[in-house]
C-alpha cells in the first residue's frame, strides 16, 4: 500500500480495502462491504455515482472499533468538540472517520466526508449520497433486523421515506434501551417527515 501522510495522496479503493481487511474485524469488514454492495446499487437506481457511494461506504465504519476514549481524544486533537456526542459516544465513529478519512486517507471530497460524518445520526437536508449511505447501512444484506425487508422494499421506491423508516427503528430502539437519542436525529425525522407529507399532497 502507498501511503504519503505528507503530501495527502488519496487512498485509492484498493489502499482502503486493504487497511480495512488488516485492521477490522472479520465481521465489521463483511458489515463494510455489504453496505458498499447497497450503496452502489442504491447510487444506480437513483442515478447518483456508484464509485463516490462505494468509497463513502467503504470510509463509513473506519473506525467503529475504538473504545470513547479514543473517540474524544482523536476529535479534540483535530480542533472538534464531541459536544453533546458526549451522551452518545457510539455515534462519535462518524465524524472522527469523516476527520481520519480526510487526515490520514487524504480524501477530500466533501460529499464523501459528509456522508461518513453523518452516517449515523443523519440531519435535516441530507444530500443523496448522504441518504444512499444512511439507508445502506440498514439494508445490507448482512442484516436480519425486524422489519429490514419493508426498509429494503422501501429504499427502492422513496428513498425519503427509507431514510425516516431507518431513523425511526433505531430511534425507537435507543429509546427503549434508555440510551440519549441525538438532536440531529430528531431534527432529521421532522424534517423528512414534513418532505413526505409536502410530496404525498402533491
Ligand atoms: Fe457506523
Ligand atoms: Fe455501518
Amino acid at each position: 500500500m502507498s501511503m504519503n501522510y505528507t503530501e495527502q495522496t488519496p487512498w485509492s479503493r484498493k489502499d482502503l480495502l486493504d487497511y480495512l481487511s488488516s485492521h477490522l474485524k472479520e465481521s465489521r469488514l463483511q458489515h463494510i462491504l455489504g453496505v458498499a454492495k447497497a450503496a452502489k446499487e442504491l447510487a444506480a437506481l437513483y442515478d447518483s455515482d456508484g464509485d463516490k457511494a462505494e468509497m463513502a461506504a467503504l470510509y463509513h465504519d473506519i473506525l467503529k472499533d475504538k473504545d470513547k476514549a479514543w473517540l474524544v481524544g482523536y476529535m479534540r486533537d483535530h480542533g472538534e468538540e464531541p459536544g453533546e456526542g458526549l451522551l452518545a459516544w457510539k455515534t462519535l465513529h462518524a465524524p472522527a472517520g469523516s476527520i481520519f478519512a480526510r487526515e490520514v486517507c487524504g480524501q477530500q471530497d466533501e460529499e464523501i466526508l459528509r456522508a461518513v460524518r453523518y452516517h449515523t445520526t443523519g440531519r435535516a437536508g441530507m444530500s443523496l449520497l448522504e441518504k444512499i449511505i444512511f439507508v445502506a447501512d440498514y439494508i445490507e444484506e448482512g442484516r436480519t433486523f425486524k422489519g429490514v425487508e419493508r426498509l429494503r422494499a422501501l429504499a427502492g421506491s422513496d428513498l425519503d421515506k427509507a431514510v425516516l423508516a431507518s431513523l425511526e427503528s433505531s430511534i425507537t430502539y435507543l429509546r427503549k434501551s434508555d440510551a440519549h437519542v441525538m438532536s440531529q436525529s430528531l431534527e432529521a425525522v421532522q424534517y423528512y417527515t414534513e418532505a413526505i407529507a409536502g410530496k404525498d399532497s402533491k
